[in-house]
């Protein structure tokens, strides 16, 4: 099963309407995505908690790990330059965090509240090769637009 980002926008933003607390929308929004494409094994967040570091939020799929500084890992390069990291081969690229021997791709979002400022990142782990494309970065990205811009 692929996700389709329009309807799974669409109940996102009927369970969360309203709702400003930023844990509630976390566990929301991953829940949905998660359980709406075979392709995601792990779907969570990394919460910005202090210069330069991010912790783990909510999240679906294996333990993941508590900690990553803005220094390491596809989390910390998102968080670091506010760009999507969509990443084909995580054994190819420098610094990758392996919280699952399994994982093969990833895609990672910085999250912006409604001032633009970066309060989290999305992490996607899948144990499919180059998993991800462009029409998931662009679908991910609304469904955080709308659910977090209100912040
Ligand atoms: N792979 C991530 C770390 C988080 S675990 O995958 C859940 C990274 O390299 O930042």
């Amino acid at each position: 099963m692929r996700i389709d980002y329009v309807e799974t926008g669409k109940i996102i933003a009927s369970l969360t309407e309203g709702e400003t607390d930023d844990v509630a929308l976390m566990a929301t929004v991953v829940c949905e995505l998660h359980h709406a494409d075979e392709r995601f094994d792990w779907t969570g967040f990394y919460r910005v908690v202090a210069p330069e570091l991010l912790k783990i939020g909510p999240y679906q799929g294996g333990h993941g790990c508590l900690v990553i500084p803005f220094s390491r890992g596809v989390c910390g390069a998102a968080a670091r330059t506010g760009d999507v990291q969509r990443v084909d081969d995580v054994d190819a690229f420098p610094g990758h965090i392996a919280c699952a021997s399994s994982t093969r791709s990833e895609i990672v979002l910085p999250v912006r509240n409604g001032s633009g400022d970066i309060i989290a990142v999305l992490d996607i782990d899948s144990d499919q090769p180059a998993a991800f494309d462009a029409a998931d970065a662009e679908g991910l990205a609304r469904i955080l637009g709308d659910v977090f811009g209100r912040l």
